[in-house]
């Protein structure tokens, strides 16, 4: 659909350029075609800018549908959960889920199965896993038929498995299985993480199958713990890491040495900042599909590439954008469009009649979702500018950010 409306729109404006030049013959014919032509395009504008609208419209509805989805799930889960009756093994269900509302982040990082982990766990509390249990008996989880997301407790209190080398003999078992590469952020969503187990000084003497990790919302992990190689190998859960528990949900777990864990308040969200302002430094003639505005003034974010002439919205959010020209030459129409995700949605439309020059300023208001386009389009007529003259500028600004 896209491909068809826009290449109705190139043909349109295309005819308006072309009627423009002829329009200078004084033919009245052309005049009466150009004024409904004028029509014609405010209308199309009018229906760029509402098919733009409606895009940002349904991939909201999308959004929302996908939380719904997870949430339908969720409860399905729970349901499963307490239908089932409590089996009296150390394996048991989790069910910490409801204290934690869905949050954005979690969206999207679901299991092949569509299920997110951190609500679908079950519970592996097993306290001859920790790090301060020698081997009175000695386990090896290759006998375990893993099945699933695992979250690991000691007595009740949920824990971490360690991101160093685990001394031999410790974790019920004589090679104990720790985490290479440390845990993840929640952002990361489902990593994939190596595993080693120590011994003989060797703190990968076996280097066992990786497992998967997701960090969930409420300061804690789920592991997708697979067979280990040999016997004996267990995966370890660290005492030191009891200390995350105790975080609060403005909080993090964190660890300089990996060693002692402390809680630490997560640094308020910045506000995105986001403005530009570039010139085109010298004239425009005809058709320029991207204007590569290459002075670039002011860059705060980033956002705008001088090589391209394309913005690149960093954010969703409401943006707000301004274009400008000279133009010039008696009877020739100018015409700038800005292109939004290849919507032509705003036109700087100059058109003198005695010789003279003025100048045309442009903007344009919008929400835009993160990775939207932007840029300008000469697409006909004369522009003209120097180094020095900052006529042809393209500038714009996030006002509000939407998380
Ligand atoms: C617990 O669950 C396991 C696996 O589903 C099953 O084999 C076992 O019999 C159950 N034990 C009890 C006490 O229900
Ligand atoms: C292991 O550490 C925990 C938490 O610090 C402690 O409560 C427990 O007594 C320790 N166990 C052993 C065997 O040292």
């Amino acid at each position: 659909m896209q491909m068809g409306v826009s290449s109705i729109q190139m043909l349109s404006v295309l005819l308006v350029c072309v009627a423009s030049t002829k329009q200078t013959e004084g033919s009245y014919a052309l005049k009466m075609w150009s004024k409904e032509d004028q029509a014609l395009r405010e209308q199309l504008a009018l229906m760029y800018k509402e098919i733009e609208a409606l895009r940002h419209d349904q991939s909201l509805m999308k959004q929302k549908q996908e939380d719904m989805t997870q949430a339908v799930m969720h409860c399905t889960q729970m349901q499963a959960d307490t239908d089932k009756e409590v089996n009296v093994t150390s394996l048991e269900k989790g069910s910490t889920s409801m204290l934690y509302s869905f949050s954005q982040e979690e969206e999207g990082d679901v299991t092949d199965e569509g299920l997110n982990p951190c609500y679908s766990y079950k519970s592996l509390n097993q306290d001859w896993r920790a790090t301060n249990y020698s081997t009175r008996q000695v386990s090896c989880d290759r006998n375990v038929r893993w099945n699933g997301w695992y979250r690991l407790f000691y007595r009740g209190k949920s824990i971490q498995m360690p991101e160093l080398c685990v001394k031999r003999e410790r974790c019920g078992t004589h090679a104990p299985l720790w985490l290479v590469g440390g845990h993840p952020r929640k952002r990361d969503g489902i990593v994939t993480r190596k595993i080693c187990g120590h011994w003989n000084n060797n703190c990968c003497a076996f280097q066992s199958p990786p497992i998967q990790v997701k960090a969930c919302q409420g300061n804690y992990y789920v592991y997708k713990f697979v067979q280990p190689l040999a016997c004996h190998l267990a995966y370890c859960a660290d005492v030191n890491t009891l200390a995350c528990g105790k975080c609060k949900k403005n909080e993090i777990c964190t660890s300089k040495d990996k060693i002692k864990w402390f809680c630490k308040k997560t640094k308020r969200r910045v506000k995105a900042k986001v403005h530009f302002f570039a010139a085109y430094p010298g004239s425009l003639s005809g058709k320029v599909n991207r204007i590569r505005y290459s002075k670039v003034y002011v860059n705060v974010g980033g956002a705008f590439n001088r090589l391209t002439g394309v913005f690149t919205a960093p954010v969703k959010g409401i943006y707000q954008f301004f274009f400008s020209t000279q133009a010039a030459r008696t009877g020739r129409k100018t015409d700038l469009w800005l292109v939004v995700n290849s919507y032509w949605v705003s036109v700087s439309h100059t058109h003198v009649s005695v010789s003279n020059t003025v100048g045309a300023l442009s903007t344009y208001m919008t929400t835009l979702r993160k990775g939207a386009l932007v840029y300008v389009t000469h697409n006909c007529g004369n522009s003209y500018a120097n180094s020095a003259s900052n006529t042809i500028v393209f500038g714009g600004s996030l006002l509000l950010a939407q998380t």
